[in-house]
């Protein structure tokens, strides 16, 4: 079944943000590299959209934990399905994540993260949805766009799989 889909942020607006970010990224970060965590799959369009932005040196790794199901309802359980390939001691990590919901997600992957003695940590997202916060500690260093509480698909994020491909952001009409 096709659902209807309402832009909630047009892809010209998306693009001129992810570049401005990136440029925002490679000032903070001049002088080093930076290592990109992309959180699959939604992360997928935005990562390498930013990375391409990025001016500094840029390397790429690629992690796949679940916290939801096939619902739009967080179920608080976090799995590593796909953990890193390269190790992270020494560098200047950088997570990249689609949305940031509750928090739990990157709540946790901070925690693993850390203990394996990166330079330093960094979360870049592409949009956040601050009242749905459960995880208030999560700092979040670089967001596209915070947005209210709606389920939103496209640019990376799905529902049920689909609308991962859409090059705008967009809300799922229930
Ligand atoms: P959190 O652990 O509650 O912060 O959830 C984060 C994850 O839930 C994101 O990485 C997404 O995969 C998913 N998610 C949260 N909100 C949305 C949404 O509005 N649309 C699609 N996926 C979402
Ligand atoms: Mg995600």
């Amino acid at each position: 079944m096709e659902n209807k889909i309402k832009v909630l942020i047009p892809e010209d607006q998306v693009e001129a943000k992810v570049k401005e970010i990136g440029e925002k990224i490679s000032r903070d970060y001049a002088g080093k590299e930076v290592h990109l965590i992309c959180v699959l799959k939604g992360g997928v369009f935005f990562t390498c959209e930013l990375a391409k932005r990025i001016t500094v040196p840029v390397s790429l790794d690629f992690m796949s934990v679940s916290s939801y199901g096939a619902g739009t309802q967080s179920s608080g359980v976090v799995k590593i399905i796909k953990d890193l390939d390269e190790p992270l001691a020494g560098k200047h990590v950088l997570i990249v994540e689609d949305i940031i919901d509750s928090g739990r997600t990157l709540s946790y992957l901070i925690e693993i993260l850390k203990q394996r003695g990166p330079a330093d940590i960094r979360i870049c997202t592409l949009l956040d949805k601050p009242s749905r916060r459960v995880k208030k500690e999560v700092q979040v260093d670089y967001t596209c766009f915070s947005i209210p509480d709606e389920f939103v698909v496209g640019y990376g994020l799905d529902y049920d799989q689909k609308y991962r491909n859409l090059p705008y952001i967009g809300a799922v009409e229930v």
